[in-house]
Formats: C-alpha cells, sequence, structure tokens
C-alpha cells in the first residue's frame, strides 16, 4: 500500500527519494510525489502512473538536501495528480505525505475551510498541511504535536516546514514508519527495503510516536511530549536480496527461492534425536503448551490460507481444535476466548491492519497471541505476546508464494512440538522431520518441470473460469492456487472441496472450463479419481496435479503435472509450486503485470 520516503542529509535527496520510491513499488500504488526544499521555496512533483512518470517531471539540475516522497494507493480520492502525495499547505509552507486514513478529516476540513482555508484536492490527508500551517507560531515542532493531537484514525506522516529547513517532523499511529541511521544523513520510510543500500542501521518506531529528525540525531517523544529512549537496530539482510537477479520477475525469483527459504525456516529448529521442534519465541513453558485445549488463527489472503493448512495439520498430530478466522470477519464479531486457547496471528508482512486490529481484539479479552510472520521488526510480531518468524526474506511480489510455504513450515514445527507432548512418538517425530528435510529437494524436482508447466499455461490462458479442486489438506492449496491465479492473471478462479462440486459448482462445467485437480497420494486419493471421473463425463479441460506413479489419474485427464510423493500432511509444500508456475505462466502469456497486479498492494495498511 502507500510508500513513504524521506530525507535529510549532506546529499542531494532528489536521486535517494526516488530510488527509495522505486525500492517501495513492491507495496501496490497508483500515483508518487516528492517535494523538497529548494532555493527558498518547497518544489513539488507529483504524477498518477508509475514512478518514472513523475520522475521525468524533475529537472535533472535540481539539488537539494532534505525532502519527501510517496507512493499512492488510492482510498479518499480518484487517482489524480491533485489527490497524489505530498500534500502542501494554504501558503505552500508545509508538506506532509501520509499513510493511513484520517477518519475525522470531514470535520477538519469543514473547520478548516471556514477559516478560508482552500482545498486542493479530495483526499482525507490535505487536511494534515493545513492544520500544520494553522497551528504554527514559529514552533514547528509544537505545531506538529498539536496537529496530530487533533486527528483521529491511523497514520504515518512525515512532514516537512519551509522556515525549518533542519529537520523533519515524524509521527505514528496505525501506520509503519522506520527512520534510517546514516552518517550525516537520514532517511525515514513505511519498510527498510527504501533506504537499505545506504544504512543498516535502524529504529522501528511505535504508535503514538513523534520524532524530530535532524542531520546528525533524532529525538521521539510519545504525544505528551515525554522523551522515549530508542534502540538502534542492524537489519540482518541485505541489499542483493531485493534485486531480480536473472529473474525476469520477482515472483519468479520467489517461486524458485522456496527450497532456500523453506530450510530457512526450519534451520535449527529440529531436534532430531527425539523426534521434535524447538521454537523459542514462542515466550511459553512445556506446561503451558500443554494445557493447550484449543487453537484459532487470525490471517487474510494468502496467509489465512497457511492457517487453513495448518489446522489440518494441528488436529492430526497434536490432536487440538483448531478454528481458522478471517481477520477482518472475526474482529467485529466479538470472538469468544477460551482460556486455555492460543492464537496466532500469521502475515508475511506483520502490518496487515485487520490481523492487528483482530489481534488486538484477542490480547483484550486476555488471550495470549502468537505472531507467525516474515518481515522482522514489523507491528505484530512487536506486539504480539511471543511467535515465530518464517525468515522467508524479502518478498517483493505482491503476490506471495514463498512466504506461504515458509508459514506451512512453521506450522509442522508447532504442530510436531505440540503433538510430541501428545499422540506422536518418537517414531513418527523423527520420520516427520525426515521427510520435511527432504521437501526442499523434492520441490527442486519440481522446478525442473517448469517448461512443461509453461506450455500447459500456454494453452489455458485462453481459458476463463477456473476451478481447483482438493480434499482434505488439499483443499486450502486449491484456494490459494486460485488466489495465485486470480491475482497475477485477472483470471476468474475458484477453489473449491471437490465433495462439494456436485452441490452447485458442476453446473459451470462445460468442455472450455478449466479443472484442476489436486491429487497428492494420501486416503482421499480415490475420493478424487471419482470427482474426476464426475467432471470428465460433463466435459471440462483436465489438468491434475498428482504423483508419478498414479496411471489412473493420467489417464484420466487432458494434461498433468507430477509432484514427488511425500508424506500426506507434508503435501501443500509440494503440490502449490506447479499452481504457483501456472499462475504465473499464464499471467505472462497475458501480458499482465505481474510482480504488481492491478488494484493490490502487498501490505494492506487500511481497512
Ligand atoms: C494482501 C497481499 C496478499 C497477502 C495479504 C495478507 O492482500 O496482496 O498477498 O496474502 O495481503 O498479507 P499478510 O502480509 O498479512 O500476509
Amino acid at each position: 500500500m502507500c510508500g513513504i520516503v524521506g530525507y535529510i542529509g549532506k546529499n542531494n535527496c532528489l536521486p535517494l527519494l526516488i530510488e527509495g520510491l522505486k525500492r517501495l513499488e513492491y507495496r501496490g500504488y497508483d500515483s508518487s510525489g516528492i517535494s523538497c526544499l529548494h532555493q527558498g521555496s518547497i518544489s513539488t512533483f507529483k504524477k498518477t502512473g508509475k514512478i518514472v512518470n513523475m520522475e521525468a517531471t524533475v529537472p535533472k539540475s535540481l539539488s537539494a538536501t532534505i525532502g519527501i516522497g510517496h507512493t499512492r494507493w488510492a482510498t479518499h480520492g480518484g487517482v489524480t495528480d491533485e489527490n497524489s502525495h505530498p500534500h502542501l499547505s494554504q501558503n505552500n509552507k508545509f508538506a506532509i505525505v501520509h499513510n493511513g486514513i484520517i477518519e475525522n478529516y470531514k470535520t477538519l476540513k469543514t473547520h478548516l475551510e471556514n477559516d478560508g482555508y482552500t482545498f486542493r484536492s479530495s483526499t482525507d490527508s490535505e487536511v494534515i498541511a493545513h492544520l500544520l500551517e494553522k497551528n504554527y507560531t514559529g514552533d514547528f515542532e509544537k505545531s506538529f504535536h498539536k496537529t496530530l493531537s487533533l486527528l483521529e484514525g491511523t497514520y504515518g506522516i512525515v512532514a516537512l516546514s519551509l522556515d525549518n529547513p533542519d529537520y523533519l517532523m515524524i509521527g505514528r499511529k496505525g501506520s509503519p514508519l522506520v527512520l534510517g541511521i546514516g552518517n550525516d544523513e537520514m532517511f525515514v520510510a513505511s519498510d527498510v527495503s527504501a533506504f537499505l543500500g545506504h544504512t543498516k542501521q535502524v529504529v522501528y518506531l511505535e504508535d503514538n510516536e513523534i520524532s524530530k529528525l535532524s542531520i546528525n540525531n533524532f529525538k521521539t517523544t510519545d504525544f505528551t511530549l515525554e522523551e522515549k529512549k530508542k534502540e538502534i537496530a542492524t537489519i540482518d539482510w541485505d541489499i542483493s536480496e531485493l534485486n531480480k537477479n536473472n529473474f525476469e520477475h520477482y515472483l519468479l525469483k520467489e517461486i524458485y527461492e522456496q527450497p532456500e527459504s523453506i530450510r530457512r525456516a526450519f534451520a535449527g529448529r529440529f531436534m532430531e534425536s527425539i523426534g521434535t521442534a524447538k521454537l523459542g519465541g514462542l515466550n511459553m513453558t512445556p506446561q503451558e503448551l500443554i494445557n493447550i485445549d484449543r487453537v484459532g488463527v487470525i490471517a487474510c489472503g494468502t496467509s489465512y490460507h497457511a492457517g487453513l493448512v495448518g489446522s489440518y495439520v494441528l488436529e492430526e498430530l497434536a490432536r487440538v481444535p483448531t478454528a481458522v478466522h478471517i481477520a477482518s470477519e472475526i474482529r467485529y464479531k466479538n470472538p469468544i476466548v477460551d482460556k486455555n486457547s492460543v492464537y496466532f496471528a500469521v502475515s508475511q508482512s506483520g502490518e496487515t491492519i485487520d490481523t492487528f486490529l483482530a489481534m488486538k481484539e484477542f490480547q483484550r479479552k486476555g488471550s495470549r497471541v502468537l505472531g507467525i510472520c516474515n518481515v522482522v521488526g514489523s507491528t505484530i510480531p512487536r506486539e504480539s505476546n511471543g511467535g515465530v518468524y518464517v525468515h522467508s526474506g524479502p518478498e517483493i511480489s505482491v503476490a506471495s508464494t514463498k512466504a506461504f510455504t515458509s508459514q506451512l513450515t512453521v506450522f509442522y514445527l508447532f504442530s510436531l512440538l505440540m503433538g510430541r507432548m501428545k499422540d506422536v512418538s518418537q517414531q513418527k517425530g523423527i520420520e516427520l522431520i525426515q521427510a520435511l528435510k527432504m521437501i526442499p529437494e523434492q520441490i527442486e524436482e519440481i522446478l525442473k518441470s517448469t517448461e512443461k508447466i509453461q506450455s500447459i499455461a500456454k494453452e489455458y490462458s485462453k481459458l476463463d473460469n477456473f476451478l481447483f479442486l482438493g480434499r482434505g489438506i488439499s483443499y486450502p492449496v486449491a484456494l490459494e492456487g486460485a488466489l495465485k491465479l486470480k491475482e497475477i492473471s485477472y483470471r476468474h478462479a475458484e477453489g473449491i472441496p471437490a465433495g462439494e462440486i456436485k452441490h452447485g459448482p458442476i453446473a459451470l462445467i462445460d468442455k472450455n472450463t478449466p479443472v484442476i485437480f489436486i491429487v497428492p497420494k494420501d486416503h482421499l486419493q480415490e475420493k478424487m479419481i471419482s470427482n474426476i471421473e464426475e467432471v470428465k463425463a460433463r466435459g471440462g479441460r483436465l489438468l491434475a496435479i498428482c504423483t508419478p506413479n498414479n496411471q489412473r489419474v493420467k489417464e484420466l485427464v487432458h494434461d498433468y503435472i507430477e509432484i514427488p510423493e511425500c508424506d500426506p500432511l507434508l503435501s501443500p509444500l509440494l503440490s502449490i509450486i506447479p499452481l504457483q508456475l501456472l499462475a504465473y505462466y499464464v499471467a505472462k502469456e497475458l501480458g499482465c503485470d505481474i510482480d504488481q497486479p492491478r488494484n493490490l498492494a502487498k501490505s494492506v495498511t487500511v481497512e
């Protein structure tokens, strides 16, 4: 979603701001802009569309040492140049960039208009710039504090003042911001990738914190002006991880990274000789773990699908009832919280607002919420009661792939840990670990069929309305396969539990309907074969994901992609790979914007 970058330092900020915004492109956006202090005025450049459109309007000769930039994902007001950020105050004395939503902007706007302020945009954000000017009595810091005290809603704000060229003011409430500490230069951004090429020293701002950022220092206070002591953290990954290397798209690179990212997710977390796992970050004693009698998962999108797979695994291995909730639904449902329940907030970004707010609601009701997140230092892990990082490394493509399989890996580890405290024998535990350790190589095996998948995708890209069918643990894989296709190729796709096909969806089938069956070797294989027969009898273009020895399936369908045999519980880690590749190649065939699909955002920070 919207991205923020700000700079103050000894260098020309313009290329740094533009580079930072380009690093944030992956979050999804529809317009961009920058403002800088130049020769006694605030120069501003904003344009809809790609950052290069905006960049083209910035004179090459322009140089400035303090500035702010933004990528906007429209919420209030259409996609226009005027609605793009930065927004300027009436007399162009202040410029602001804002992520989040100002809920009381209408009231504030009416008051400001009554006071003679003229609005140039139809955004909620513009009120902030005018309020800064209205509240200014010669002290920018004071005016910033006063302005923030009038705002309701969520925000990450960076403000620039014409009369105060030595510092930027920054405020956070519900929308992440991080400072980058350099030598004679400072950065601020909505995520570290914006400035990682320049410094790895960072300071994460918490909610309700305000920072004053100068060339060589920063001061952070809370909203009552009490100074807060902030720790400087070091980012442990490298800018090179943000590059595409030799891949045409980040999505393909991230699909190919999965053998490695899964290895990273389980590295150091097995206790192989006793067939169990260790997850230090849970902050739970063995007694507390054994007392868990229910698990809940809260998540959105792909992370929700990971939670669904997790529920099958947890119930099977640990025999603990597990409910999976869509975060935006459960948070308004007055959730019932059991005293011996544990909840997992699953989120790649660690910033998804619905997941975060659902987590808060569970915590308010006295529940323990553990994070399963990828982005280190993000909001959910920081505010959870413990958790596990999945360590996928940066995931840049909007559609999630490697984070999904790493989230699954963490669910396997947790289920193993719980299972070994309950029903699972040492021997079964050891076997599961061995099977998990083989998964990366088995994925490498699947990746060898990329060419075949590409040619299947070419054919299927001519079709529309895809049905993905799976049973048991393959049902969430069907959902995720359908979501991938929808997200990046804009083809309509539905994931359906195969047993439900007779209860409605079979009416959709004709000879042009592509139907994708997920048939790993498990106890439901025979049932899936019956479903294939049913669909075949009604036409349909049939594609199966199946194991090499499954001759019956291969004979029934038009096309198949093989996945190796594995422990049935682990099969989602394998069966999702061809579906990710299929979505990728269909989208490529259709010429879609694969890494930044239309209308989507990587990290959804507004409700
Ligand atoms: C957005 C992204 C999806 C992602 C979902 C949840 O919709 O486009 O790819 O699955 O948010 O994100 P999270 O960061 O919480 O996993």
